[in-house]
């Protein structure tokens, strides 16, 4: 058969099958087979190298023509298919609606406050440590003198956790002071560092007490520190934190890992020191603090009496409280939206 009449024959027939073709999978496959690299179509177009150059020009001219035509048949199908297919009033976009306004959340108020208060002291040259919320036993009590048989350890009600599998007793921390052994431990003084974390207490709850809640602690170890280098930074942190002047001071406590131990109100804030509903007396109290008991340092594997240091620990909900002026612990952790979003 003559190559000229072959190509016409091609076309006819690739023309034919395509104004027929029902969808475009069916549109895809014809075009593969009369079009595609190995269709019949693209094996003449490859013979044509070995033609003399007149039957070349020949039949290069017509092959082109015939696949323009194939091609122009698949475009006007694939164009029609689109149209019974496509549904434009459903589908049509209005692209004059307005778009859906999209609800971006924030830091919870306990998030920034941690936040805050984790520049300022950062910036006084401390770093910061981390430690588990479930801790043993060991780091939580009786590495902070705390034995089981101890008083003390009922000023913190606290959650067991039951476990036949562990070999020491573990609990959800009651304080942030269950991260200073666990970090003399691993290192060497001096060093000054604060360790945020949330701690809970096996307690009824009330506009100022949660079972849940956060606490700050702060550890300066060397071989010179004194109760006086304590409150300076204590006046320091409190002043930036409220932005204004803040006085510390200082009531002999009891807490044992510490000696002294104090417990330390600031300024309050809503009266700025003058007496209100809210303090009373012009002072809140926020924490306990005092010089590291030799005891403590002992426990961490440190010779003793070879260094001296300060600890303290406060509520950060209570400060959040102040700086806010918030009524009731209770909001923070309640999900209520009117709350979240007025920070
Ligand atoms: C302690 O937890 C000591 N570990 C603090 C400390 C650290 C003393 C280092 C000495 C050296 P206390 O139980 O008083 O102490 O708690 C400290 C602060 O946590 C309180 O002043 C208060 O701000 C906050 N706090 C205590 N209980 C609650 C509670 N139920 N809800 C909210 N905040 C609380």
């Amino acid at each position: 058969m003559e190559l000229e009449q072959k190509i016409e024959e091609i076309k006819d027939k690739a023309v034919a099958s395509i104004e027929v073709a029902k969808n475009s999978d069916e549109l895809f496959n014809l075009e593969k087979e009369f079009l595609g690299r190995k269709s019949e179509f693209n094996n003449i177009l490859k013979s044509l190298k070995d033609m003399t150059d007149d039957e070349r020009r020949k039949i290069g001219a017509l092959a082109n023509i015939s696949k323009n035509e194939i091609q122009e048949a698949i475009n006007k199908k694939r164009t029609e298919l689109l149209a019974t297919s496509f549904d434009f009033e459903k589908e049509r976009i209005d692209v004059t609606i307005p778009g859906r306004k999209q609800e971006i959340g924030h830091l919870n108020p306990i998030s920034r406050v941690q936040k805050e208060i984790m520049d300022i002291f950062t910036s006084m040259g401390f770093e910061i440590a981390d430690g588990p919320e479930v801790e043993t036993e060991w780091y939580n009590f009786d590495a902070l003198n705390m034995p089981p048989t101890h008083p003390a350890r009922d000023m913190q009600d606290t959650f067991w956790i039951k476990s036949d599998e562990m070999k020491e007793r573990v609990l959800p921390r009651t304080h942030t002071s269950a991260v200073q052994v666990k970090y003399m431990e691993k290192h060497k003084p001096p060093f000054r560092i604060i360790a945020p974390g949330r701690i809970f207490r096996n307690e009824a709850t009330d506009a100022s007490h949660e079972h849940t809640f956060h606490q700050f602690e702060a550890l300066v170890v060397g071989e010179n520190i004194n109760v006086g280098n304590f409150k300076f930074i204590a006046e320091q942190f409190f002043s930036s934190f409220f932005g204004k002047d803040m006085k510390v001071r200082l009531r002999p406590s009891f807490f044992p890992y510490v000696e002294p131990g104090f417990e330390f109100d600031i300024t309050c804030a809503v009266c700025q020191g003058k007496g209100c509903s809210v303090c009373k007396t012009g002072w809140i109290e926020l924490g306990g603090a005092g010089m590291v008991n030799q005891g403590v340092f002992v426990a961490a594997g440190y010779l003793k009496n070879k260094y001296q240091g300060f600890a303290w620990g406060f509520g950060l909900e209570r400060l959040a409280m102040m700086k806010y002026k918030i009524d009731d612990i209770r909001l923070f952790n309640s999900g209520d939206l009117r709350f979240i979003k007025q920070f």
